[in-house]
C-alpha cells in the first residue's frame, strides 16, 4: 500500500518531517522506495539532469510519462508525484486536466505538480475537485526562468514576499495537498509554513519547512555541470563512477577482463565433436 496524501497531511499535523527526493528510474527509485522515502518526485528537473537541456522548457508530456512509468515500476511504497512540464496546463483547464488525467492513468503515479500560485489557483482547485491530487511550486519556478532572469532567491521585497504568501494561501485554499517552496528565504518560508494548513517542502527555503525535497543527482554527486547552493553532497558517485570505468577499460585494455570466474564453459565432447566438423 502507497503512502497516501492524507499521511503527508499528517505528517504536519504531527510535526514529523517529510523527506522528497527526485527520481527518474526504475533502480533509483527501488533504492530509494526501500530506503523508505515518503515522496518520490518525478521532476520535469530530468530534463537537465537526464536528458542534457540547458533548463527544463523543452521537456515534453511523453518525456514525462515515460519516466513516471519507470518510477512507478521500480517503488512499491512512496507516493510517486509526476511534475507537468511547461505548457501542459496552462493553455486552459481542460488542457490541464487532459494532461494530469494521463500522468495518473497511464504513468501511474498518484499526484501531479505545477507551478504557479494564485494565477494557477483555478487550475488546482479544478484538477483536485476531478479527484487529482495536485501539489503546488512557488517561489523560484524553473519554468518561467525566462521571465524570472535567471536562477535567483524569490521574495526578498515585501512585495513579492507579500505575493507568495499570497501563493501559498491561494494554493491550500484551491486544495493543493502540499506546497514546494523554491529558493525563498529562510524566514519568510517559515511564515508561509505558519499560514498554511498543507505541508510546506523546501528546496534552498530553510530549514523550516515541513519537508525538503532535493534533486537526487545533486546529493549524490551524479550532476556535475553545476551544484546549487542548497543542495549537500552525501556522495560522490561521479568520482566512484568514473574511476570503477576506468579500471574496468584498463582492464579490457589489458586482456585481465574477463576471467574464467565471468566466462562461460563447454562440455568437452562437444567440443571435440566441433572440431570435428569446424
Ligand atoms: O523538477 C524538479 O525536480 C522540481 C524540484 C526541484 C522541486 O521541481
Amino acid at each position: 500500500m502507497r503512502v497516501t496524501i492524507s499521511e503527508i497531511r499528517d505528517m504536519k499535523r504531527k510535526g514529523e518531517k517529510i523527506p522528497v527526493l527526485t527520481a527518474y528510474d526504475y533502480t533509483t527509485a527501488k533504492i530509494l522506495d526501500d530506503a523508505g522515502v515518503p515522496m518520490l518526485l518525478v521532476g520535469d528537473s530530468l530534463g537537465m539532469v537526464v536528458l542534457g537541456y540547458e533548463n527544463t522548457i523543452p521537456v515534453t508530456m511523453e518525456d514525462m510519462v515515460h519516466h513516471i512509468k519507470a518510477v512507478v515500476r521500480g517503488s512499491k511504497r512512496a507516493l510517486i508525484v509526476g511534475d507537468m512540464p511547461f505548457m501542459s496546463y496552462h493553455l486552459s483547464v481542460s488542457q490541464a486536466l487532459q494532461n494530469a488525467g494521463r500522468f495518473i492513468q497511464e504513468g501511474g503515479c498518484q499526484a501531479v505538480k505545477l507551478e504557479g500560485g494564485e494565477r494557477m489557483a483555478e487550475t488546482v482547485h479544478r484538477l483536485v475537485e476531478h479527484g487529482i491530487p495536485v501539489q503546488g511550486h512557488i517561489g523560484l519556478t524553473p519554468q518561467s526562468i525566462h521571465q524570472l532572469s535567471g536562477y535567483k532567491v524569490q521574495g526578498r521585497t515585501p512585495e513579492s514576499a507579500v505575493q507568495l504568501i499570497k501563493d501559498a494561501i491561494a494554493l491550500d485554499q484551491a486544495g493543493a495537498f502540499s506546497i514546494v517552496l523554491e529558493s525563498v528565504p529562510a524566514p519568510l518560508a517559515r511564515l508561509i509554513t505558519q499560514k498554511v494548513q498543507v505541508p510546506t517542502i523546501g528546496i534552498g527555503a530553510g530549514p523550516h519547512c515541513d519537508g525538503q525535497v532535493q534533486v537526487i543527482s545533486d546529493i549524490l554527486g551524479l550532476f556535475t555541470d553545476f551544484v546549487p547552493r542548497h543542495a549537500k553532497l552525501y556522495a560522490n558517485l561521479a568520482q566512484v563512477i568514473g574511476s570503477a570505468v576506468t579500471q574496468y577499460a584498463s582492464e579490457v585494455r589489458e586482456s585481465t577482463f574477463p576471467t574464467a570466474k565471468e566466462s562461460y564453459s563447454m562440455d568437452e565432447a562437444v567440443l571435440q565433436e566441433l572440431a570435428k566438423i569446424a
